[in-house]
């Protein structure tokens, strides 16, 4: 079989904030994307996961270059994107789609929804005024609203339609890849199981490259191919979806999985559950930046920091990794959240609603 080609690729890729003048003293320097090396598969579902700010939200806005890196390189394809002015960039844009995770700010309320599907065709000069109208009839059924719901305003939407609206945005223009920031976090779990659902089925339907970030691993657990774990601006892990979640080698990644709760009892499990809070990221800690809340930590921890290394099919950054024997999700099926597991089953039955559509006559 041969290996799938990448098609978004970054290389050192970092990106400083300097935060706001205290009033003594100097401003600082947040490193919250701090050399990451990633490569994303044409036709996968990528998920990048960690805690809250550890740089998902600024890496996903570098990989479609809404906002600019401070050092490193994006390829998209042949093209190094984060060189490219923006006139260049916008035309790429029809390419590299993004949803936000909260669909009601991102949706201009003055905007009908028709426009607002409309808005990025008319943007890349895409159809004629009939063809775009037809488009966004088209759209809106698949994602599973009506053609009359484009004359409507984003607020008499709930949430998770405000979302089936944002996905429609993003696909407008025919993009190849697509970044969800949260995609379904602002919404109930019942509502997130269906929009999971359009989200996969589009995917399959428009053959897209979907990058899915998330803190909830449950979310992405059946539908990532592959996951990069993300700790203080750093990749820590990356592997298939399967292989880390049963066999998790960094241990940052077992206690997120530690964190998911059980089924039915909703408890925690009491082994690996991670200590302390996110150190500063404007001082994060020397050597492996983990070691001040890993239950593994040696001296050389402290100071020497570990590089990522390993195939595209798995990597970790511990100095330990060869040696730990971490507890991943030993049972998906008893150990699966309720929430995770109900979404799984709406998934299923939807395939295989989809399945018999297409064999019977
Ligand atoms: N515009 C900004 N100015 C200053 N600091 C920023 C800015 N954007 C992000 N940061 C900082 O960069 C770090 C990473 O933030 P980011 O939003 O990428 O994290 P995240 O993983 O998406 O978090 P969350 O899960 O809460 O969305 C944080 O320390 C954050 O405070
Ligand atoms: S390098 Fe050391 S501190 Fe870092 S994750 Fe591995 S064992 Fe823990
Ligand atoms: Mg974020």
């Amino acid at each position: 079989m041969t290996e799938p080609k990448p098609i978004l690729r970054t290389h050192g890729l970092r990106r400083e904030f300097v935060t706001a003048k205290p009033l003594f003293g100097a401003a600082q320097v947040v490193r919250a994307v701090d050399g990451v090396d990633l490569e994303i598969a044409e036709g996968e579902t990528f998920a990048i996961v960690g805690e809250s700010g550890c740089g998902k939200s600024t890496l996903a806005r570098l990989l479609v270059r809404l906002i600019a890196p401070t050092g490193g390189e994006v390829w998209y394809g042949g093209t190094n994107i984060a060189d490219l002015d923006e006139g260049a960039m916008r035309a790429l844009r029809r390419e590299l789609q993004f949803i936000f995770q909260d669909p009601f700010s991102s949706l201009n309320p003055r905007m009908s929804v028709g426009a607002l599907i409309e808005e990025p065709l008319g943007a890349h000069g895409i159809g004629t005024s009939q063809e775009r109208k037809a488009r966004v009839a088209e759209l809106l059924t698949r994602v599973g609203l009506r053609p009359d719901h484009a004359d409507r305003y984003p607020h008499e939407f709930s949430g998770g339609q405000r979302q089936r609206i944002g996905i429609a945005r993003a696909l407008a223009s025919g993009p190849k890849v697509v970044i969800g920031d949260e995609p379904v976090s602002a919404l109930d779990v019942s509502i997130q199981a269906q929009v999971v659902n359009i989200l996969e089925d589009l995917k399959e339907e428009f053959g897209l490259t979907l990058v899915i970030i998330a803190h909830d691993l449950a979310v992405i657990r059946h539908m990532a191919d592959r996951v990069a774990v993300m700790y203080l601006g750093e990749i820590v892990e990356t592997g298939t979806a399967d292989a880390l979640f049963a066999r998790p080698r960094h241990p940052y990644t077992e206690a997120l999985l530690a964190a998911i709760p059980i089924a039915r009892t909703g408890a925690r499990r009491a082994s690996a559950h991670i200590e302390g809070d996110l150190p500063n990221p404007i001082a994060p800690p020397s050597g492996c930046r983990f070691h001040t809340r890993c239950r593994y930590a040696t001296e050389i921890c402290r100071t020497d920091h570990p590089r990522l290394t390993g195939s595209g099919a798995g990597q970790v950054a511990c100095h330990h990794s060869d040696t730990l024997a971490l507890t991943g999700l030993a049972d998906a099926d008893t150990d699966r959240p309720a929430a995770a597991k109900a979404r799984f089953a709406l998934y299923r039955d939807a395939q295989a609603r989809k399945a018999k559509e297409t064999t019977e006559p």
